[in-house]
């Protein structure tokens, strides 16, 4: 299991063996059944190409209002809760103490992207973000505390994990492009990307 470590950013390649990671997508099942994908607006009007939706006590979505984490789904129901085997791995790998509060979950379809932002709408920034890649190949850019500089791109393969803590934990990331099916972990081929986070 080799550590890259980038600006930051401890990137665990090859984290889980493909029975595992096929075990977290069916444990995904019932959480995209109980609180299915939606396509957030963004604050300025357009739609993101990722569609998601979230697992846990809080949901993280946006909409023309701002970019926020919520108690429940845009339709209004509680969200579903972060399944064994994912909360295992932040045990694992982040701390035994205090849970996730929120695993938010991305699908990227061929043509999605996400683009360059930081994860700062939680209350508490001391716990890192975990970040676990399930089917395509992605693209992964990263960048620095403030927007704009030098970045450095990596790909992230299925079974890969990211903690994002320390001085990643505020750093601009996105993802610039999908390998629609270089992975055949999704049966539709895209990447399921979760990060788990504190919020409060
Ligand atoms: C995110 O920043 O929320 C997603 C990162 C990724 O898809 O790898
Ligand atoms: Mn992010």
């Amino acid at each position: 299991m080799p550590l890259l470590r980038v600006r930051g950013f401890e990137i665990h390649k090859n984290c889980l063996s493909q029975g595992k990671q096929q075990e977290i997508v069916e444990a995904l099942r019932p959480v995209l059944k109980a609180a299915p994908l939606f396509s957030p607006t963004v604050p300025s009007g357009g739609q993101m190409s990722v569609r998601m939706t979230s697992a846990g006590k809080f949901g993280w979505f946006s909409d023309a209002s701002g970019y926020r984490y919520a108690e429940t789904h845009p339709r209004g129901q509680i969200w579903p809760d972060i399944p064994a085997p994912i909360l295992t791995l932040w045990e694992t790998l982040v701390s035994p103490e205090r849970p996730p509060e929120c695993c938010l979950v991305n699908y990227y379809g061929e043509t999605a992207r996400m683009g360059m932002h930081q994860d700062k709408d939680e209350a508490d920034f001391s716990f890192p973000v975990l970040s676990i890649s399930l089917g395509d190949d992605a693209l992964f850019r990263i960048g620095n505390p403030t927007r704009g500089g030098k970045t450095e791109s990596i790909w992230l393969n299925s079974g890969d994990v990211v903690v994002m803590g320390g001085e990643a934990r505020l750093a601009y990331h996105g993802v610039d492009r999908i390998r629609f099916k270089s992975s055949r972990l999704l049966p539709k081929g895209g990447r399921i990307n979760l990060t788990l986070r504190v919020v409060t």
